[in-house]
């Protein structure tokens, strides 16, 4: 199972409190140097748009991000939005119906969200993060002792401790299907299907391989569950923005994905999907003032008619306005063309890795399976996490280590160029031969 190595993640603690206390430390010139205005990289193949795109991305010219699929870098326009909102709401007071619009951002973001990403609006919940979302869904049936889900060998750690503390909790068994590269989505989860399975809950795009389930697949692998009376959970953590996304023609009953990646949103923003016709049985586990529609201080309550009965308390509104400002721009920018640009970075890392000698790929070559997650195979010998800390802490590269020792994970964003792609890949073959 994917579970971080504990003495690594303590080394990594370590290692950032190091980089911090001795930034203060580093002389003018390599300040200007990681602090400064953007690099002076050629761009030779970067389309116009993309170099355009690079200037609203604070950190694109002071570190090369190719941690999208950990955690995103947001443009100014979704910085800006969020601190204009704090200030307007703060302007006369939260209470002073001159500021009463504010009211307007959630349900202006879950349209948003429904008519990008393939869903009803009434089928949209705002959460702050994918974890949320999965904790929605994993708590939504009423467990017993012996109860099956369904997960796989390549979930995030967000995907696996839930059903490890229902395992707990319950005494619900947990089984896995291989998505390794190449394997078959519906005969893997069939050959795990038994009276006892009540969900399954997989990821739409691996974090650990970067394979990416095809819309059909998943929706052959829906009517399945369907027929079989299984609930059905995508954990869609890296999907929007990365991949295609259309919720309705994936077919699963729930999913869960987040602002903070490649929608380069503000973090701690998220949405949870359900289908209007699963959500009377996606069970409440959590909920507060705000997921009601009536209720009275006798004993009676019901629930809003719509996903958003799962949100509840006081709101962060002004992140999800950066939210709904940071899908505006992908939109404008393009998604088909933000997608074919993934598409195309991703070939190009594919055909470099295969030029170094000793290296190679651990994420999928068919364009089918692709995401922007392209983890590259580091030759014998290599660690990926000495390998990562050395580009964090002496280049400002941004990659991750991931579950396999050598495989080092490179997340591609349209904002990411070739030229980054060759500096790097050069420093991290010099690593790899020291
Ligand atoms: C596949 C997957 N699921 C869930 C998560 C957790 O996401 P969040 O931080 O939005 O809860 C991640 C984070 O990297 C992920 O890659």
């Amino acid at each position: 199972m994917s579970i971080p190595d504990p003495i690594s993640r303590r080394r990594f603690l370590a290692q950032s409190a190091r980089f911090t206390l001795t930034l203060p430390l580093l002389s003018p010139t390599l300040i200007t140097r990681t602090l400064g205005a953007e690099n002076p990289l050629h761009f030779p193949d970067t389309p116009e748009w993309v170099i355009e795109a690079r200037k609203r991305i604070p950190s694109c010219g002071v570190s090369k991000n190719f941690q999208t699929a950990g955690i995103a870098p947001s443009s100014t326009l979704a910085i800006n939005e969020v601190a204009s909102k704090l200030n307007y709401q703060n302007r006369f007071g939260p209470t002073d119906p001159r500021v009463s619009d504010m009211a307007l951002i959630e349900p202006t973001l879950r349209a948003h969200l429904a008519n990008v990403f393939g869903a009803h609006t009434d089928e949209v919940a705002l959460t702050h993060s994918t974890s949320e979302g999965i904790n929605i869904a994993s708590w939504s049936l009423n467990w017993t002792d012996g109860d099956e889900v369904i997960i796989s060998n390549q979930e995030h750690p967000a995907n696996i401790v839930p059903w490890y503390n229902l395992r707990d909790r319950f005494g619900i068994v947990i089984r896995q299907i291989d998505l390794g590269i190449g394997t078959e989505l519906v005969p893997e989860v069939e050959n795990q299907l038994t009276k006892k399975t009540r969900m399954v809950s997989i990821s739409h795009v691996s974090k650990n391989n970067g394979r990416a389930l095809r819309t059909e697949h998943c929706a052959d692998l829906a009517e399945c569950l369907r027929s079989s009376g299984v609930a059905f959970h995508l954990d869609g953590a890296q999907g929007p923005g990365c991949i295609p996304v259309d919720f309705h023609e994936l077919g699963s009953d729930c999913y869960s994905t987040c602002g903070h990646k490649w929608l380069l949103g503000p973090k701690g923003t998220g949405a949870f999907f359900v289908r209007k016709e699963r959500l009377n049985d996606t069970l409440m586990s959590w909920t507060g003032a705000h997921s009601h529609d009536e209720f009275d201080y006798e004993g009676h309550f019901t629930l809003k008619d719509e996903a958003s009965r799962f949100e509840f308390g006081t709101r962060a509104l002004a992140d999800f306005a950066g939210f709904d400002a940071a899908i505006s721009w992908l939109e404008k920018l393009g998604l088909q063309r933000i997608m074919e640009r993934i598409r195309e970075l991703g070939q190009y890392a594919i055909d470099k890795a295969n030029e170094m000698n000793g290296f190679g790929c651990s994420s999928p070559l068919d364009a089918r399976d692709r995401s922007g997650i392209f983890v590259l195979r580091l030759p014998e010998g290599c660690n990926s996490w000495d390998v990562y800390y050395k580009l964090r802490d002496e280049d400002f590269i941004h990659t991750s280590p991931v579950r396999a020792e050598r495989d080092l994970r490179i997340a591609l964003h349209f904002f990411n160029t070739t030229d980054e792609i060759d500096e790097s890949f050069k420093i991290i073959e010099r690593y790899c031969r020291a």
